[in-house]
């Protein structure tokens, strides 16, 4: 006869099936914190993968609806996009011509499905001949002289129709340039998501094949945060939220649970995580050769994400975690 073992508690009692597993489930997330990435490229029916991300691809303006529907039927309502410009030069000013790619995808885009919630990355590192995300002075990118060009660029963004603001370029007081900008132009009902928390991370690479903005010459260490640090993620939180940001921003996620823990704990405004470009690439190389599930470690990755206090989700596999939310399998 087994030994009767003297336990009140036993964790496991909660495990015991899948309707007990997901009642007790502690954290919760839905399809609607969902922001999925998309890099938008000059041209006529282009549709060009990205070689180390595959499955994700460069669209060119006319193309774009049909990812759209997919996404649309996905439940996917929120795209974070991205300019590939055909142009680029010192100042990188097709960031901010009407006739951009962004601002030519904005009023396309919004005019074909008005309900879809464009947000638009602010950046100048897509748009430079140097690749860098500012104005250079020397071999310096000028922190000042960029925040001008910066507020340019959200305002074109947001009069081509972007409904939220997303600048990444980390350089300092640029939230408060871009909402004083926003706001003096009858735009102050558009939400700032500031990339406030954002490393300088190798695992941005795939990502700067896909946008062709690999800095020429140094990296982006001057503006980009140490990784070695995590009070200082929230000394940028903070001052950003001062300084108007409605939506923090801390990426990369995976790696930064951290990070996004601290952050979600210290702001009263709602924490978005970005599993970036390197994350997705490496899920996808390791399934391909065998190693990993992908649907599995999709998910885990995911929830590890809200766990760790993100409520915003942005990914290139909102698609897959749209289905499998819907399946319940996580969520
Ligand atoms: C632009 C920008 C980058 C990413 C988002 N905005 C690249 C970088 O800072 O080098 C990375 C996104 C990804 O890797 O998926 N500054």
């Amino acid at each position: 006869m087994a030994v009767k073992m003297d336990m009140i508690q036993r964790p496991r009692r909660l495990r015991n099936n899948s309707i007990l597993r997901k009642m007790v489930r502690e954290t919760r997330m839905d399809k609607s914190s969902l922001v999925y990435p998309v890099f938008i490229k000059g041209g006529v029916g282009i549709e060009e993968e990205i070689k180390s991300m595959e499955g994700q691809f460069r669209y060119s303006i006319d193309r774009l609806p049909y990812k759209l529907e997919e996404l649309a039927k996905a439940g996917i309502d929120k795209v974070l996009l991205f300019g590939i410009p055909e142009e680029k030069d010192e100042c990188g000013s097709s960031a901010f011509d009407d006739n951009g790619i962004i601002q030519k995808a904005l009023r396309s885009l919004k005019m074909q499905f008005p309900e879809m919630y464009c947000i638009t990355d602010v950046c100048m590192c897509e748009y430079t001949s140097h690749g860098h995300c500012g104005i250079l002075n020397g071999d310096k990118v000028d922190n000042d002289k960029t925040l001008e060009y910066l507020a340019k660029i959200a305002l074109s963004h947001a009069e081509a129709g972007a409904d939220m603001i997303a600048p990444s370029d980390m350089m300092d007081g640029r939230i408060g340039a871009i909402r004083r900008m926003l706001d003096s132009n009858q735009l102050e009902h558009i939400p700032i998501m500031s990339y406030a928390v954002k490393y300088a991370s190798a695992f941005y690479g795939p990502f700067r094949e896909a946008a062709g903005s690999a800095p020429a010459f140094g990296d982006r260490k001057t503006y980009q945060m140490d990784y070695h640090n995590k009070r200082e993620a929230m000394k940028e939180a903070l001052l950003d939220i001062e300084e108007g940001a409605d939506i923090i921003m801390v990426k990369p996620a995976l790696s930064y649970h951290d990070v996004i823990n601290e952050v979600s704990n210290a702001v009263q405004v709602p924490v978005a995580a970005y599993s970036v470009s390197g994350e997705y690439a490496m899920v996808k190389a390791a399934a391909k050769a065998g190693f990993i599930n992908e649907a599995d470690v999709i998910c885990e990755m995911a929830t590890g994400a809200y766990r760790a206090g993100a409520s915003i989700y942005i990914t290139y596999f909102a698609n897959e975690l749209a289905r499998y939310m819907d399946e319940g399998r996580i969520g």
